[in-house]
């Protein structure tokens, strides 16, 4: 495919203090903290306190990104905010972000395709800014997994976080898009599943938790996030060998090592931070992606690979060359 321009002028993080270790999980669960680091390589996670929402931790990703960016929250055509976590059905957070960030002149929609959320977010931004000449996007991806866990269940209770992160995309400069691929299959969604929702039958209030197959969620993460990045690379015409900086979504270090041996590749060519904030759905890319800036890992020219994966089960892969 051909490059599409699409610069990101400045990012943000939106992050709870609240910080809860594994040693704090396994006073209330049976759990312990080497049975997680080794399974998962997470070792905390931050939750965000019971008086905030998401949009608290959007909008504070937002206002840094926009800061970063140096571009007028007057000249955002388009808010979206990606998250399974809403404040509320009605309005959507994006609305209330563009309204707390100064973006009146923006359209603003949420996003809901889980982990898999700010991939299909930035192809969307992407896409708006080539057909309709939108010039500046804010994307926030963010999720408050912590609100919809079941905290007794010892097998998803201590596998995710809350967080945000935020970017202000241009249509110009000398960033590129240079291949992308995503996908869902709705016939294996029952795999990572919130039962519960407006419109599902008779749902009961234990309903709006988190379910998942470990074990298959597992298999299918690992052979998509390899699969995935393969066709984008393939669209691109460049190989994983080329790539400088693999972000992958943050969810299991095992689902990550396992892209590594596929691609016969050092872990030291992916940002991992899943040891700090575990798996944060929608916000584990992004915040990934902003701490990689921060650390002088993304350079001007760097071909970056994102990789995701989650409820749906969906997926998404994206090349960058950064601008
Ligand atoms: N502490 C201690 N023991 C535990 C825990 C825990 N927190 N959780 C499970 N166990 C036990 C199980 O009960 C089981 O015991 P049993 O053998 O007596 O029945 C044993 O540990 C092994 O359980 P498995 O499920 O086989 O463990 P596995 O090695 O598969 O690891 C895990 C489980 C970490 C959940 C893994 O399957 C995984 O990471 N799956 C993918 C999860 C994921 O990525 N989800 C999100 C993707 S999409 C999104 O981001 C929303």
């Amino acid at each position: 495919m051909n490059p599409i321009p699409v610069t990101f002028a400045g990012m943000g993080l939106g992050l709870p203090s609240r910080i809860v270790t594994n040693a704090d999980l396994a006073q209330s669960l049976e759990t312990s903290d080497d049975w997680i680091t080794a399974r998962t390589g997470i070792r905390e996670r931050r939750i965000l306190d019971p008086d905030k929402a998401l949009s608290d931790l959007a909008i504070e990703a937002a206002s840094a990104a926009l800061k970063a960016s140096e571009v007028s929250p007057e000249d955002i055509g388009l808010v979206v905010v990606a998250t399974c976590t809403p404040d509320t059905f009605m309005p959507a957070t994006a609305c209330r972000v563009a309204a707390a960030v100064g973006c009146h002149s923006a359209g603003a929609f949420d996003l809901n395709i889980a982990c898999s959320g700010f991939l299909y977010g930035l192809l969307t931004a992407i896409s708006q800014m080539e057909s309709q000449g939108i010039e500046n996007v804010l994307l926030v991806g963010g999720d408050t997994l912590s609100r919809i866990i079941n905290w007794e269940d010892r097998r998803t209770a201590v596998l995710f976080g809350d967080s945000a992160g935020a970017c202000v995309l241009r249509r110009s400069g000398q960033g590129a898009l240079l291949g992308f691929d995503y996908g869902a299959d709705g016939a294996a969604g029952s795999a990572l599943a919130i039962a519960a929702g407006p419109s599902a039958p008779s749902s009961l209030p234990e309903d709006y938790k988190v379910t998942m197959d470990g074990r298959s969620v597992f298999r299918f993460a690992a052979n998509i996030l390899v699969e995935s990045s393969r066709r984008s690379l393939e669209k691109a015409g460049v190989s994983i060998s080329d790539v400088d900086l693999i972000i992958p979504h943050q969810a299991n270090l095992r689902i990550i090592e396992s892209a590594a041996k596929r691609w016969r590749s050092g872990l030291d060519r992916f940002f991992i931070n899943l040891d700090k904030y575990g798996n944060t759905s929608a916000g584990s890319i992004p915040v990934a992606l902003a701490e990689a800036l921060n650390e002088g890992r993304v350079k001007p020219g760097s071909l970056i690979l994102l990789a995701g994966f989650g409820g749906g089960l969906s997926w998404g892969s994206v090349l960058l060359r950064w601008g």
